[in-house]
This record gives structure tokens, C-alpha cells and sequence, in this order.
């Protein structure tokens, strides 16, 4: 059968289709969440092209380097894709985002923007919505639920306490999933973020009340995520709850914010003093090195990683791996292997797809 978008179905194979895939234009689901420094164009062209949508992680760099990183996606996939704006004032870098990247993504006419931390610019919302860009927003309680509906946001993506990267959430994603469809019904898309690495991950979440999935960890550990080998080996060998932390210790560059990363000896050595250690100026010689804007005409290498850097380690990272912040999800406990985007998604998805039909649909008559 002709499908929107323009591919067949398997025979006799029924893809999950929900309120989420006829919006867009999809085969499955599945959104690959806007990871600042690892979802760059390789990793959202590969996830919009296994039928998902790729997010571009737009933070840190500033507006002409993601003008170029558009075009980069645009090079690799004719296919829908959005982009993930950070809301942050950096003491180092002034604010992440500014008005200019919001004039690049309504020109460029991309298919969603997603905020995360609300949405500081009502008339953000306006100009992308007037450039039929739809526009969501991340929240982590229902009072920013709230908050991005008035503000005119037309989808949430809801984040449980599980998810990897920054993170103000303290509910666990079902309670969070919940609440929010309790109070706003089926009025907007609401997508369901944090711990989902498997297929019964997405039946969980679709079961209670989530369009779809809005995906991390898994993908970082990906063939196209652009995450160092090291970040990668370690998410592979995470196991138990143990495994990661939500700590303020990191991010000198957008300081004492809560933050979900792998655990490591640094971190073990210093959180009892979080909070005082967050405030102050990093001590110490620098952890490593990086380079920013990597690919683009403004890849600049070289640069000089602090102490509890909030940058997380690149292909092109070198240093002391066991002080680095490596946002990591709690997921990362069944996640086995790094596989290229594409079967992710497909094993995820075909994983789900086995379970509802199944275990759930095949009760003895
Ligand atoms: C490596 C990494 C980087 C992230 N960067 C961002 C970001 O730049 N902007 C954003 O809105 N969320 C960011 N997040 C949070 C994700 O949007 C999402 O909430 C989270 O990945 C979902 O949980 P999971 O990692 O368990 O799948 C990041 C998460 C990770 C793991």
C-alpha cells in the first residue's frame, strides 16, 4: 500500500501509526531527541531516513553555524526534520539562543522547533508558527505543561526524572505522561522522554498516553552520533540504577543546573559539595580539550575543557574521560551494543510492534 511518505509497507506488517506519524509524515513513532553536540546532521538525517523524525541539537552554536548545519541535513535527507533550541544564559557564551536562530528556522521552513526549558519569547512562537514550523516544547511538570500551552506551544515532550542530559524533572515519566494527558486530554501531541531504549519502553509509554517517543541515550550510543568511542564503550557497560546521576556538579559554561550524566570518580568525589562546588569558578588545570563546531566553517579545535565541563566528549575529545560529564539516561542499564540509527529504530519499533501483537492482542478466546 502507498504510504505519505512515498515508501510500501512490508507485506503483511503493520507499522505503529498514531495521531504523531500522521502529523508528520512518518512510518514509525519515533522522534530522535535534539542532544546539543552529538545530534548534528549525520545522526537526524539518519533517523528521519529510517522513517523517524531527527532533532537537531542546535546548542551551542550560534546562528551561522546552524545555518550551515541545515544545509548539511538538507544535503543527506530530502525527509521532514526539527530542531532543538536550549534555553540557558552561559556566563561564557551570553544567551544560547537568540532571535536570529528563530529568523533561520522559519526561513528554512523545518518541519519543528522544540524548547527546552519553556519558552522565554512569546513572539518566537508566532514567527514560527506564521512559517508553519510546529512548535513544541520539553517540560518536566505539568506547571510547564501548562505554561507551553498558554504560550502557544501545539506539542509537549514530556521528561521523566530518567532522562539523560539537563534535566528539572522529580517524576518518573509514567506519573508525568499521567498527569499531563489527565488535565489537557488529547489537545496537543504529547511525546514521552526519558529511559526509553527498548520496544517495550515504547508500548510502556504509548500506554500511558504518549503520541510517541522522544529518544536519547539510545542513540548516543549509535554509529552516527557524534559522542567519543569512550562515551559510548561506557553506556554499553552501564548496568543497574547506579549507573547515572542527576548532579549540579557539571557546567561551568551553564552552571548548577541539574544534569543527568554517567557516573564517574570525579563525580563520586564531589557531591557531597555539589552545590557550593557549582557556584565557584573551576579549579584547577583544564580536564581536557575539544573542538567546537566541528565540520562547519567555524570548527574551531583546540579548546580547553574546565573542570566538570559541561561539554561532553566528541570524536575529537582528549583528556581525562574519568572527570568528563557524559549525558546518559537511565536506559543506558539495557542498552548492549553501538548499531547504526537505522536498526535502532527498526529492532525498537519491530520490538513494539511483536509485543501488541503478541502478547497483548493473542488472548486465548
Ligand atoms: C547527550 C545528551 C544531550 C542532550 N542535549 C539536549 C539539548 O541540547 N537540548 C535538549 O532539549 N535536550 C537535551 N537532552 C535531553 C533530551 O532532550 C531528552 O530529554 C533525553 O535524552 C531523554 O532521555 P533519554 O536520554 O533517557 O532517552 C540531551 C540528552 C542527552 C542524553
Amino acid at each position: 500500500m502507498a504510504r505519505a511518505d512515498g515508501r510500501q509497507r512490508e507485506p503483511g506488517r503493520r507499522e505503529l501509526q498514531t495521531r504523531l506519524t500522521e502529523s508528520f509524515g512518518l512510518r514509525h513513532p519515533f522522534v530522535g531527541a535534539g542532544m546539543g553536540f552529538v545530534a548534528l546532521p549525520e545522526l537526524v538525517a539518519a533517523v528521519s531516513e529510517a522513517g523517524g523524525l531527527g532533532v537537531l541539537g542546535v546548542a551551542p552554536e550560534p546562528p551561522p553555524v546552524f545555518l550551515e548545519r541545515i544545509a548539511q541535513i538538507r544535503s543527506l535527507t530530502s525527509r521532514p526534520f526539527g530542531v532543538d533550541f536550549f534555553l540557558a544564559v552561559s556566563p561564557t557564551l551570553g544567551p544560547i539562543t537568540v532571535d536570529d536562530h528563530i529568523k533561520i528556522a522559519a526561513a528554512a521552513k523545518v518541519a519543528l522547533a522544540v524548547f527546552h526549558f519553556g519558552i522565554s519569547d512569546p513572539t518566537w512562537v508566532a514567527a514560527l508558527k506564521a512559517a508553519g514550523v510546529a512548535v513544541w516544547v520539553q517540560v518536566p511538570t505539568l506547571e510547564q505543561a501548562r505554561a507551553a500551552l498558554a504560550a502557544g506551544a501545539d506539542g509537549l515532550v514530556a521528561q521523566g526524572v530518567e532522562a539523560g542530559g539537563h534535566n528539572h524533572s522529580t517524576l518518573p515519566l509514567h506519573s508525568l505522561l499521567r498527569e499531563i494527558r489527565e488535565e489537557i486530554g488529547d489537545r496537543v501531541l504529547v511525546l514521552a522522554a526519558g529511559g526509553i531504549a527498548t520496544g517495550a519502553d515504547v508500548v510502556s509509554a504509548l500506554a500511558h498516553g504518549a503520541d510517541g517517543v522522544w529518544v536519547g541515550t539510545r542513540l548516543v550510543a549509535s554509529t552516527e552520533a557524534y559522542a567519543h568511542p569512550e562515551w559510548k564503550r561506557r553506556i554499553v557497560e552501564a548496568r543497574g540504577h547506579k549507573a547515572t546521576v542527576i548532579t549540579t556538579l557539571f557546567g561551568p559554561e551553564v552552571p548548577c543546573l541539574p544534569y543527568r550524566v554517567l557516573r564517574n570518580p570525579a563525580i563520586d568525589a564531589a557531591i557531597d559539595r555539589q552545590d557550593e562546588v557549582c557556584a565557584l569558578p573551576p579549579a584547577g588545570d583544564p580536564i581536557g580539550s575539544t573542538t567546537l563546531f566541528p565540520g562547519t566553517s567555524f570548527e574551531t579545535q583546540g579548546v580547553p575543557m574546565p573542570t566538570f565541563s559541561a561539554l561532553p566528549p566528541t570524536p575529537d575529545t582528549t583528556g581525562d574521560f574519568d572527570a568528563m560529564g557524559m549525558p546518559t539516561g537511565e536506559g543506558a542499564q539495557q542498552i548492549r551494543d553501538v548499531k547504526p540509527a537505522a536498526r535502532i529504530i527498526a529492532d525498537m519499533m519491530g520490538e513494539a510492534r511483536s509485543i501488541i501483537d503478541r502478547r497483548l492482542a493473542s488472548s486465548p478466546a
